[in-house]
């Protein structure tokens, strides 16, 4: 009996729940760009080399471009059409609106969805390659230029935005634990994607 190649699967995007089939070789990218119409995620590279992809999984940054569909199935997802309460951005979308964090703007979906990441694991204690002192009972580093520039070089800018992105993800920093968080309550589930 020959293998399926398809199958269909149940996505939890932004509160909300998207059932659709999938050819197993489907990559989280193109499930949310091509079939679901969320296009606020952007390819870039498409071989996880420039972030412009990067997107929540339960609360960790992700390249949706080396994801597969059926593997993001019942994990929380969270893009950046999904940060906004309304007409009220989130902490880190204000800052770089705020400060210039872009040029162009095609990175600045995956600079802030990865941004949020980064400042969740830098409040988890985890340290980057520009932390000096690496022991757990040292505590997050100081979150300087340095440790963002390091915690966010999975991020190309190709209109090279670094220093206002740096100052952005710095002013997110300070407003606290919302800059961290992307998540936001489930809500109604929708109709089945054909
Ligand atoms: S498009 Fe995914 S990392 Fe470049
Ligand atoms: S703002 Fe243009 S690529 Fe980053």
């Amino acid at each position: 009996m020959p293998l399926s190649t398809s199958s269909v699967i149940t996505l939890h995007i932004n509160g909300e729940r998207y059932t659709l089939p999938v050819d197993h070789r489907t990559t989280l990218l193109d499930a949310l760009r091509e079939r679901l119409g969320l296009t606020g995620t952007k390819k870039g590279c498409d071989q996880g080399q420039c972030g412009a992809c990067t997107v929540l999984v339960d609360g960790r940054r992700t390249v949706a471009c080396l994801q597969f569909a059926v593997a993001a199935e019942d994990r929380e997802i969270t893009t950046v059409e999904g940060l906004a309460d309304g007409d009220r951005l989130h902490p880190v979308q204000q800052a770089f609106l705020d400060l210039d964090g872009y040029q162009c703007g095609y990175c600045t979906p995956g600079q802030i969805c990865s941004a949020i990441g980064a400042l969740a694991e830098h409040a988890a204690g985890w340290p980057s390659a520009a932390t000096a002192d690496v022991r757990p009972a040292a505590g997050p580093p100081p979150l300087t230029p340095e440790e963002i520039r390091e915690r966010m070089s999975g991020n190309l800018c190709r209109c090279a935005a670094y220093p206002s992105i740096v100052e952005a993800v710095t002013r997110a920093a300070e407003s606290g634990p919302a800059s961290r968080t992307g998540a936001r309550p489930e809500e109604e589930a929708k109709e089945p994607v054909a």
